[in-house]
C-alpha cells in the first residue's frame, strides 16, 4: 500500500509518524498459545500433517462452530490453509473461471477483487454507501445479480468499516438467494469475535440449513487471538468444495506448518479470557477515536459495530487547499496530506472501492489515538 510504504520510509528517515494503517491486533498472542507451539515442539510434531490440517484442529474448528454458530461440521468439510486468505483464494481458484462473476460489496477488503481477478473471474463491486450503513441490501444484490454471478462475497464485521450485517439483514440476503439457487455464498467471519454489539452471530447456514450445500464459512485465528504471523484460516462447507480447495492446496502449500496447527488448537480450545480482555480495549479505543475524530472539522465518523477499524467520511475536506497552495481532490490527497502534516499514516477509502474516506486502524493504544486525532485537528484547521 502506498500511504503505508511511505509512512514506513518516512519513519525510517527518523520522523515522528503515528501509524494507523496497521491490519493487526497490537496485542502479544496470549502465552498459552505460544507455550503450545514448544510443547508440539517437545513432542515431536515437526513433520507434513493432512493437507486440509490435523484431525485435532479440525475437531477444534467442528467445536467452535457448533458452540458459537450451532452449527454441524463433519471433519471431511472443513479445510485449512495458511491464514484465511489462502482459504478465500482457494476457494475462488476451485471454482472461478474466465467470465464467471463475484458480487463483492464495497468497501471491501482490498485482497478480493485481486483473487477473482487473478483467477480470471470478474469482480462486480457493487457500492454500498453509508447511508445503507455500508451494507449490501438484497436490492442491491438483486440488481447485480447476471446469469454469470458465481459468488457472492459477505464480510462481516466488515473490514475497512466494522458493518455488521444484523439477523434481519441477513435474512433478508438470505430470501432473495434462495431464488439463485447457482449463486455460492462466501461469508468472511474472520472479525467475528470482535464485535461491539454484544448480540449473538448470525450465520447464514444456521437462519437457513438448505444454504449450506452452496455456503462457505471462512474463518482464522488471526484477529481474534492476535496470531496474524502463525497463518491459520479455515473454511467450513460442502464436501465438493473443501475438495477442490484441498487438490489446490495439496499442490500448492501441501499443509499449513505443524506448530502453527498446534497453537491454533490452544487458542480454540484454551481460555477465552483474552478475547475479551482485547474486546474491551478496542470497544475504548473505537469509543474515544469515533469521538473524537467528529469533532475534526472536515471529518465526520460512524460507529463501526465491530472490527478495529474506523471509517470516517473525509467529504469536508475534499477542495480544500494546503498552505503550500496544493488542492485536496481525492481522499488520496487526504491521505498524502495527513502523512506530511500531521505525520499520521492512514489508509484511503478508494482502496476499498469506497472515496472519500480513511480507514484508520484502532490497533493501537488509546494514548495513539489521542495523539494522532490531535493532530489530525490541527492539520485540517490549516486548511484553506
Ligand atoms: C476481511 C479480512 N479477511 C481475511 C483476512 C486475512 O486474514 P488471515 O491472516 O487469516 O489470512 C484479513 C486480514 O487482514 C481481513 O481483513
Amino acid at each position: 500500500m502506498v500511504a503505508r510504504d511511505r509512512a514506513r520510509r518516512l519513519q525510517a528517515e527518523g520522523r515522528d509518524i503515528i501509524d494507523l494503517t496497521a491490519g493487526e491486533p497490537d496485542f502479544d498472542t496470549p502465552k498459552h498459545i505460544s507455550e503450545a507451539v514448544a510443547a508440539a515442539l517437545a513432542a515431536g510434531e515437526t513433520r507434513y500433517t493432512p493437507v486440509n490440517g490435523t484431525i485435532t484442529l479440525r475437531k477444534a474448528i467442528v467445536a467452535k462452530l457448533a458452540r458459537e454458530y450451532g452449527v454441524r461440521y463433519e471433519l471431511d468439510q472443513i479445510a485449512v490453509g495458511c491464514g484465511a486468505k489462502q482459504v478465500i483464494y482457494n476457494a475462488l481458484a476451485a471454482t472461478v473461471g474466465e467470465g464467471d462473476e463475484v458480487i463483492i460489496p464495497a468497501p471491501y477488503w482490498v485482497s478480493y477483487p485481486d483473487m477473482v481477478l487473478a483467477c480470471d473471474g470478474t469482480p462486480v463491486v457493487v457500492p454500498c454507501g453509508e447511508t445503507a450503513g455500508f451494507k449490501l441490501t438484497a436490492e442491491a444484490l438483486e440488481k447485480a445479480v447476471t446469469p454469470k454471478t458465481r459468488w457472492v462475497i459477505l464480510n462481516s464485521p466488515c473490514n475497512p468499516t466494522g458493518a455488521f450485517y444484523s439477523e434481519g439483514e441477513m435474512r433478508a440476503l438470505i430470501k432473495m438467494l434462495l431464488r439463485y439457487p447457482q449463486i455460492a455464498l462466501m461469508t468472511d467471519d474472520i472479525y467475528d469475535q470482535i464485535r461491539f454489539d454484544g448480540g449473538a452471530p448470525v450465520c447464514p447456514t444456521a437462519l437457513e440449513p438448505e444454504l449450506g450445500g452452496r455456503t462457505l464459512l471462512v474463518n482464522g485465528v488471526s484477529k481474534t487471538y492476535a496470531m496474524t504471523g502463525f497463518r491459520i484460516g479455515y473454511g467450513a462447507g460442502p464436501r465438493a468444495l473443501i475438495a477442490a480447495m484441498n487438490t489446490i492446496q495439496s499442490q500448492s502449500t501441501s499443509c499449513v506448518s505443524s506448530l502453527s496447527q498446534a497453537a491454533a488448537v490452544a487458542a480454540l480450545n484454551g481460555p477465552q479470557d483474552f478475547v475479551a480482555e482485547a474486546l474491551a480495549a478496542y470497544r475504548q479505543r473505537r469509543d474515544r477515536a469515533v469521538e473524537l475524530l467528529n469533532r475534526v472539522s472536515g471529518l465526520s465518523c460512524q460507529t463501526p459495530d465491530g472490527a478495529f477499524y474506523v471509517y470516517p467520511s473525509c467529504a469536508g475536506l475534499i477542495g480544500k487547499k494546503t498552505l503550500e497552495g496544493r488542492i485536496l481532490a481525492t481522499d488520496f490527497d487526504v491521505v498524502m496530506y495527513f502523512l506530511d502534516a500531521a505525520g499520521v499514516a492512514t489508509v484511503d477509502g478508494a482502496a476499498y472501492g469506497l472515496s472519500p474516506y480513511l480507514r484508520l486502524s484502532i490497533a493501537t493504544s488509546i494514548d495513539k489515538i489521542d495523539e494522532a486525532c490531535a493532530r489530525l485537528a490541527r492539520s485540517c484547521a490549516a486548511l484553506n
